[in-house]
């Protein structure tokens, strides 16, 4: 068999399964306790089984010589209501575990810097958290089991050592070799069938989730049949995948199942052998033989399909520890921020292959308002993400006065940055949650209504109120309002640097010039970083960086550049 990848992604399939489980609970408490106790009672009760088997059965039809019924079948009842009651203390612990792990993820998630995360299929980093979390608690239940089971076995070999094995022992030694077998390929199709099913689920929730968030373009498009015809392709390949996996189910059920009857078989072959050769007596003897060879069997087969559930769980965890071997973005180390001009210093930024910002030096004077002008696609929004430290520069420096950005930490100087975005970024909640996310301080009732009266919001929140639900990423708001929200945001955390990338693009005309107006006079003496297409904006800048394909084509006082400079005249007309 052609050795078959785990995963498609090379990098997952790298990692080493002992450094995955040590990935995996670094960092977590496990709840040892918990876990221990319900591997201790795991162990007893199979010892019980095996031992006690002949006593239980004597005390279930009331014919135990010692005790009376009454009372047996109390104590009975006490073991079994034991029993239960303390492995679900053990399984509470495991779903503690899982629950620690998913924390733990995605707070990860959340280290990892921005141009990475932007990488992964979003579909497959929401499995990390929800499903695959779940196999943390499963190297501790398959522990359990194979505990159990030797518990179990050995509970019985003072049972067994009293019986002649030599006919038996031949015809089991085939069938666990027989098992063996079966456990390796299923092992090896394991990987193939469960992996394949992964990845077709996570398409179909990617694409659905996508396909979702723009059902009234497809409406309004009559997209309905190229998007229903998409999905079924994605259906279709997602049911192949779960056929797969049915077939092979039910191939390993099969093969386990003829295991199980082959063992039971020799059990019944070795006890017909014993009874006629004499090694049992008598009929007590002969069902007693049975039956414990039915359980020795039973846990035989328990410890066979392991290594399917063994090789399950490497999957799981090592998908985990890929994400946790994403490099995490260290807030703390580094200097303080201190107000300075932001110089970028022959900088270059590549998304893939594609040089997007190329070799630029450009400065932005403290305390000024500089405004980034330039045509779609000329790096503007990728300058601000290489401001604000969400992407790392190529080549070249970004400097904070005469610090290095790379010497500053990336908690101080992200403490120092607001960045509204044509995109607002809002959630679900209220308008008031939305304007207050990230406000360091308590906020006055003042500075919440002047953030709103600047942002151009007092119609909206007297017509609506401050707790208006605002729906999923906002989508009960027009897109102009969405955008004052983010503004009011952007004032009531009150950074000393603001960045506004088209922040008023959505707005009418009119609107964005008052709303610019106001919020430019509101933040006077802050850096302010302007991307705007319209003159109405540009007009308050004291400098202009003019921005084409990546590279500065020009850069100054505002006079200067706007009659000099091609763009800036074509953008005046
Ligand atoms: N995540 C990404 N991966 C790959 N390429 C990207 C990514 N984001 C942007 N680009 C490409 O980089 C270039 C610059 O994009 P950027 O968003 O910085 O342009 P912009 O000047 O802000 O344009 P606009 O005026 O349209 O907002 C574009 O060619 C774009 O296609
Ligand atoms: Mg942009």
């Amino acid at each position: 068999m052609k050795k078959q990848s785990l995963f498609n992604d090379s990098s997952v399939n790298e990692i080493k399964t002992k450094n995955s489980l040590r990935s995996l609970y670094k960092g977590v408490k496990i709840p040892w306790g918990g876990i221990l106790l319900g591997l201790i009672v795991s162990m007893l009760a199979m010892l019980l089984l095996a031992t006690q088997a002949e006593n239980v059965s004597l005390m279930q039809t009331g014919q135990h010589k010692d005790l009376n019924p009454f009372f047996a079948y109390t104590l009975l009842y006490i073991i079994d209501c034991a029993v239960f009651y303390l492995s679900v203390i053990g399984d509470k612990a495991l779903v503690t575990l899982n629950t620690r792990v998913r924390k733990k993820m995605w707070a990860k998630i959340l280290k990892i810097s921005a141009r990475d995360l932007e990488k992964e299929n979003p579909a497959s980093l929401l499995s990390r958290i929800t499903t695959d979390s779940e196999y943390a608690s499963m190297p501790f239940t398959i522990l359990t089991t194979v505990f159990s089971v030797v518990t179990f076995l050995l509970g019985l070999a003072g049972e067994l050592k009293k019986m002649d094995l030599s006919a038996y022992g031949p015809i089991v030694g085939i069938a666990v070799l027989l098992a063996l077998i079966v456990a390796i390929i299923s092992v090896r199709m394991v990987f193939v069938v469960s992996t394949a099913k992964q990845s077709k689920i996570a398409n179909l929730t990617k694409y659905y989730s996508e396909q979702l968030g723009s059902t009234k373009f497809i409406k309004a498009s009559r997209g309905e049949e190229r998007t229903v015809d998409k999905a079924l392709g994605l259906i279709e390949e997602r049911y192949g995948a779960e056929r797969n996996y049915a077939v092979y189910q039910l191939v390993n059920a099969l093969s386990a199942s003829i295991l199980q009857l082959a063992l039971f078989g020799a059990t019944f072959a070795a006890a017909i052998v014993l009874l006629k050769s004499g090694a049992l007596r008598d009929l007590t003897g002969t069902a007693r033989f049975y039956s414990n060879f039915s359980l020795i069997c039973g846990g035989l087969m328990n410890i066979v399909v392991l290594p399917q559930v063994i090789a399950e769980t490497i999957g799981g965890t090592k998908k985990i520890s890929y994400v946790n071997s994403m490099e995490s973005e260290n807030l703390e180390e580094g200097e303080e921020f201190a107000k300075s001009d932001i110089a970028f210093k022959g900088v270059s930024f590549l998304y893939d292959d594609k040089r997007t910002i190329d070799n630029a030096d450009m400065t932005f004077e403290a305390g000024k308002i500089t405004a980034l002008v330039g045509p779609n696609g000329s790096g503007k929004s990728t300058v601000v993400k290489l401001f604000s430290r969400l992407y790392k520069a190529e080549s070249g420096d970004i400097l904070a006065g005469d610090r290095p950005a790379s010497d500053i930490s990336l908690k101080s100087w992200r403490e120092n940055f607001s960045v509204v975005s044509q995109n607002a970024s809002l959630f679900s909640g209220t308008v008031k949650d939305n304007i207050l996310y990230g406000a360091k301080t308590e906020v006055s009732e003042d500075e919440l209504l002047q953030a709103i009266e600047v942002a151009g919001l007092s119609e909206l929140v007297s017509e609506k109120g401050l707790d208006y639900e605002i729906g999923v990423k906002g989508g009960k708001l027009s897109g102009g309002e969405q955008q004052r929200v983010a503004i009011a945001r952007a004032l009531i955390a009150d950074k000393d640097y603001l960045i506004l990338d088209e922040a008023t693009a959505n707005l009418d005309t009119k609107t964005e010039a008052e709303v610019i107006g106001k919020l430019l006079e509101t933040v006077k003496g802050k850096t302010v970083i302007v991307i705007a297409h319209t003159m109405d904006v540009v007009e308050h800048a004291d400098n202009i960086i003019v921005l084409r394909d990546g590279k500065v084509e020009a850069a100054g006082p505002r006079e200067q550049i706007v009659s000099g400079n091609s763009f800036m005249k074509a953008m005046e007309d």
